[in-house]
């Protein structure tokens, strides 16, 4: 039995096959979530193309604790808790700017963006035992950067950033390996939206392939997906486990774009729409000149983007990323960010941020649906009758395959096999059951 310092047997709530809803309502459970998964593990943060220059900073949050992400006068990033050492004012309230320093506005200390307390207002009212080195902003304990992309661990010991990481690793690469410079720019700026419901939803919908062909009707073009989505065979390689909660919707290049067409791409011999812009010659051009051969490029450009949730927090999805920030057991936020190719024309990446309007904008074709389902969720768990959520689609039918990377994997071969959300729930038990 794995029953933690607050007395909540996960072994009991988290079965192989369902899991029950208390854990996506219990306050108790969601400060749990906080210390365990969000405060001592991994989680992303932001992107380094958000803060390009020098004195560049962005608000954002580690679990519940506000971050400053910032960018000094040496090009370094760093990651500082948004906290006065003197009596734990905020130090930065705004979203996002530019300033070499951060001004506490309760008494007016100020630290540099390398965190380094330089200003003490009337300084001479300190006696000699006061010295201001050991009064710096407080660096998070452990920063991993992958391409751009930036991760924080509030825990000063825990598992290494890349082995957290594993194969989701070469997911991230995919995103970066479509830009003809082999990065991409989080620039368009975010979209916030926030709903009434549990942070988990988001976490367990982005791999749900089973709830696309009815969530996401109200797409005027449906019907030619749902031409496609019947003709989608049923194979093994259609759902993903990588471990540490890393899952995915198709393990390879033709189930992910299986999976594209169902949810609304248009899957043609170059590959998904979801890769918006990819397979125009100027871009494919570039990424061959980087890449050496044409034919690497439109490897590449047909494998398309990925579709993966990157445990906790981190998705994924084809010309976008989402981000994942609870606020309380019953309210979450998701920041959108379209991604924009470093080295394609100018035109190619509006193309994308319409494409990703279309997709995920408030009127979009399949977000504004989906936090539709997540409060109506939320409403029936709130509903003490029948407590347990059944996760058996596929149960009993995986095997371990190489996906496009050789890596094994274990897959589901049910179109809209819930594998993926088994495979969370047996992670976030493994967390959740630590002392
Ligand atoms: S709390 Fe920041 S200067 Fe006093
Ligand atoms: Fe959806």
């Amino acid at each position: 039995m794995a029953i933690t310092r607050s007395g909540i047997d996960y072994d009991e709530l988290i079965q192989e096959d369902r899991v029950h809803g208390r854990l996506y309502c219990d306050p108790d459970i969601f400060q749990e979530e906080m210390e365990k998964i969000w405060h001592r593990g991994w989680v992303y943060v932001g992107h380094e193309s958000e803060i390009k220059e020098p004195g560049d900073y962005v608000l954002r949050n580690i679990g519940l604790q506000s971050v400053i992400m910032c960018r000094d006068q040496d090009g370094r990033v760093h990651l500082l808790m948004n906290r006065c050492r003197h009596r734990a004012n905020t130090v930065c309230q705004a979203e996002k700017g530019n300033s070499m320093f951060f001004r506490c506005a309760y008494h007016g200390w100020s630290y540099s963006n390398k965190g380094d307390l330089v200003g003490v207002t009337y300084e001479d009212g300190y006696d000699e035992g006061f010295r201001k080195e050991e009064y710096g902003l407080i660096n998070v304990p452990r920063v991993g950067i992958h391409r751009g992309f930036i991760f924080g661990s509030l825990s000063p010991t825990g598992e290494d950033f890349y082995d957290y990481l594993g194969d989701a690793k070469n997911y991230i690469d995919r995103v970066c390996d479509l830009a003809p410079d082999g990065e991409v720019l989080l620039t368009a700026g975010r979209q916030k939206i926030h709903y009434r419901g549990n942070w988990k939803y988001q976490l367990e919908n982005l791999v749900d392939g089973y709830h696309v062909p009815f969530v996401h009707m109200m797409s005027r073009v449906y019907e030619s997906r749902a031409r496609v989505d019947r003709q989608v065979p049923q194979e093994y390689g259609s759902t993903g486990d990588y471990g540490h909660g890393h899952t995915t919707l198709g393990i390879l290049a033709q189930r992910r774009n299986d999976y594209s067409a169902v949810a609304g791409g248009r899957v043609d011999q170059r590959g998904p729409t979801g890769a918006a812009g990819t397979t125009d010659p100027r871009v494919m051009k570039g990424i061959a000149k980087r890449v050496g051969s044409m034919e690497e490029a439109e490897r590449i450009v047909n494998a398309g983007p990925p579709h993966m949730m990157v445990f906790p927090n981190l998705m994924l999805i084809w010309e976008a990323i989402r981000v994942l920030q609870p606020v309380s057991a019953n309210e979450t936020q998701i920041h959108f960010y379209p991604v924009m190719l470093k080295g394609a024309p100018e035109d190619i990446n509006i193309m994308r941020l319409r494409s990703h309007e279309f997709g995920q904008g408030p009127g979009g074709r399949t977000g504004p649906d989906d936090w539709e389902m997540f409060e109506r969720n939320q409403l029936g768990m709130e509903q003490r009758v029948n407590e347990w959520l059944l996760l058996r689609r596929g149960f009993n039918d995986d095997k371990v395959l190489e996906d496009d990377f050789g890596v094994p994997v274990r897959t589901g071969r049910v179109r809209g096999s819930e594998l993926p959300q088994r495979a969370i729930w047996q992670h976030y038990k493994s967390v959740m059951s630590a002392l």
